[in-house]
């Protein structure tokens, strides 16, 4: 597989860059978290793959290679753009038949935050197998055998074992010793799989034998559903082998808005993420964000007043079938008119004024991941997938090889009371069989004429923000790919009331000032991780990995008379070596 990578070395840049360029080719790009399942993209991509087939040949390999998010046993969605037809799939967990909202509450109505957290209970419906080969049927050129091979060789002949997976299997050790089958798979001989080291997993290979040979069937009837009911009775959950044989991946009409003069389409319901972007570009027009200098305060104010916000509106969100509000009414202009007098341009209005709502929580840094693909036809897929926490609940399907989510923690348990991101939700979003939890995850693809780009985050409730700012840098500042995905980055979610800023977001001067008006600010090591890649309008393809994270970005370059053809990579360095300018 995508056995020729060769790593463009980055000291070669033309001095005084500010950032390196994104790396380019003519014949399709990949960008994801992991070198090896950018690798399984690639290798689709050559093979005569399009977009689709190469988004879900990555998102397996990094369930194989990236277990800490990559999965078979969470969800996700994808926002899809072939030809001028756009759309997304949501194969977002489900909350099991069995749960009712005491599931998660001590006797005095309290959440209890393990029970939604660790172990089976955590565990929505998983979404992913029968997402992927839904999005494959639906859009797919290759034979679904031939999609799901890179990771099936990934898992049979072994990968090699990224650094990134010995640091969270060192950090999340007590997580996974609670459960032997994890422990027995993510442990080997007690110890975490070292760095470089050549490792396989037996079960998950015969896993993806069958689900390549037969699809979803594979794992939602038979042993595999059958062996998580297992591991879920004998931990107190209450997923059963019925509701993954149930489960059904939704297509859902994108939410879509402009934003300097490019077309955008993100997640709707239920996913927060599409709203979130739709709404603030919506707002910071208006304000004329876009004609305020780069440097200074006054940028990073109308952003952090606009998020609060936003943020607040999320609280009234939830599966479409239990939302409040819908876009409709957060994008009518009388909403976005309202919302926008109520900021004041000297000062920031505390949130509760915005919404009398206490809250104080820490966000905890999780796990989640994203893929960007483009074909040498333009096609393209945004595609986020997680189990939410790094290696979700921690539980492992016994013979299956891979990790059940704790995508429960999503649902707002008791309103008004903060989950793992700090987020303050509402009833809207209350626990409820059948119901999908409320996202943050916005896989975006965003077009002008025959230019396109894709992009997406993890980062739980940082997505949309990490998502907007490299969308305002792109589109509305004109930044390359590469700049406009390392550019340091801030965030507000209404509660608790504070910007984060990474360390270089913003400057002293700039901070001082932002504290003169009233905002409390906090530094954050890192907001996001956005894989990127592009399409211009002469068909040349780029590909931008985050610097915040070990990612990869590959290209594919087009053989003579379109025979053969060759890929090349790029990682990116890590974020102290690059110069980061403060605006
Ligand atoms: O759907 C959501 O919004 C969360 N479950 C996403 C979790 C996440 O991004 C963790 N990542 N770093």
């Amino acid at each position: 597989m995508a056995a020729g990578v060769a790593v463009l070395l980055l000291g070669l840049l033309p001095a005084g860059a500010a950032y390196p360029p994104a790396v380019s080719g003519r014949g399709g790009a990949v960008a994801s978290a992991e070198r090896q399942a950018t690798a399984a993209g690639l290798d689709v991509l050559l093979a005569g793959g399009n977009a689709a087939d190469a988004a879900v040949a990555v998102a397996l390999a990094l369930a194989v290679v990236h277990p800490q998010a990559g999965n078979l046993g969470g969800g996700g969605f994808a926002v899809v753009r072939f030809g001028t037809e756009t759309v997304t799939l949501d194969f977002r967990e489900v909350a099991p038949a069995g749960v009712h909202p005491g599931l998660y509450l001590d006797e005095n109505g309290n959440p209890v935050p393990e029970r939604s957290r660790v172990g089976p209970l955590a565990a929505g419906v998983p979404g992913s197998p029968a997402g992927l080969w839904e999005l494959h049927r639906r859009f797919g050129r290759l034979p679904w055998r031939r999609v799901v091979r890179p990771a099936l060789k990934l898992a049979r002949d072994g990968f090699v074992v990224p650094r990134r997976l010995e640091r969270d299997v060192t950090r999340h050790r007590e997580l996974l010793e609670r459960f032997p089958e994890s422990a027995r798979w993510l442990l080997p001989g007690g110890h975490p799989p070292r760095a470089g080291s050549t490792m396989r997993n037996p079960e998950l290979t015969a896993v993806l034998e069958a689900y390549g040979a037969h699809g979803p069937d594979a794992i939602v009837r038979g042993p595999v559903a059958r062996a998580v009911e297992l591991v879920s009775r004998r931990y107190g959950g209450v997923l059963r082998a019925a509701d993954l044989t149930a489960y059904r991946p939704v297509w859902r009409e994108p939410v879509r808005f402009t934003l300097a003069g490019w077309r955008v389409a993100s997640m709707p319901l239920p996913s927060s993420g599409g709203s979130i972007l739709a709404e603030s570009a919506a707002m910071l027009e208006p304000l004329g964000w876009a004609g305020l200098p780069r440097a200074g305060a006054d940028r990073a104010h109308i952003l952090a007043a606009v998020w609060k916000r936003v943020y607040a509106d999320r609280y009234r969100l939830g599966d479409p079938e239990s939302t409040e509000v819908g876009p409709a009414e957060l994008l009518s202009p009388a909403w976005i008119r309202r919302r926008v007098a109520s900021i004041d341009l000297r000062r920031a209005v505390p949130s509760g004024e915005i919404v009398p709502w206490p809250g104080s929580p820490v966000p905890e840094p999780p796990d989640t991941t994203h893929l960007s693909v483009v074909d040498a036809d333009g096609n393209t897929v945004a595609l986020t997938t997680t189990l939410n926490g790094t290696f979700g609940s921690g539980v492992t399907v016994p013979g299956g090889g891979f990790l059940l989510n704790n995508e429960m923690d999503d649902f707002a348990m008791a309103p008004g009371r903060p989950n793992m991101y700090g987020l303050v939700q509402g009833a809207a979003n209350a626990v409820a069989p059948g119901r999908r939890m409320l996202s943050s995850m916005s896989p975006t693809v965003a077009w002008r004429d025959a230019e396109v780009v894709a992009l997406g985050s993890p980062g739980g409730s940082r997505i949309p923000t990490a998502v907007l700012q490299v969308l305002l840098a792109l589109l509305v500042d004109g930044d390359p790919l590469q700049a406009a995905v390392d550019r340091p980055r801030i965030h507000h979610q209404w509660l608790p009331d504070r910007i984060d800023a990474e360390p270089d977001a913003l400057s002293p001067e700039t901070a001082a000032a932002l504290s003169d008006r009233g905002w409390t600010i906090r530094t954050t090591a890192s907001l996001g991780e956005v894989h990127a890649v592009r399409r211009f309008a002469d068909g040349t393809v780029e590909a931008a990995a985050d610097p915040r994270g070990p990612g990869w970005a590959g290209v594919v370059e087009p053989g003579v008379g379109g025979r053969g053809g060759s890929v090349r990579g790029q990682a990116t360095p890590s974020p102290p070596t690059r110069p980061s300018p403060r605006p």
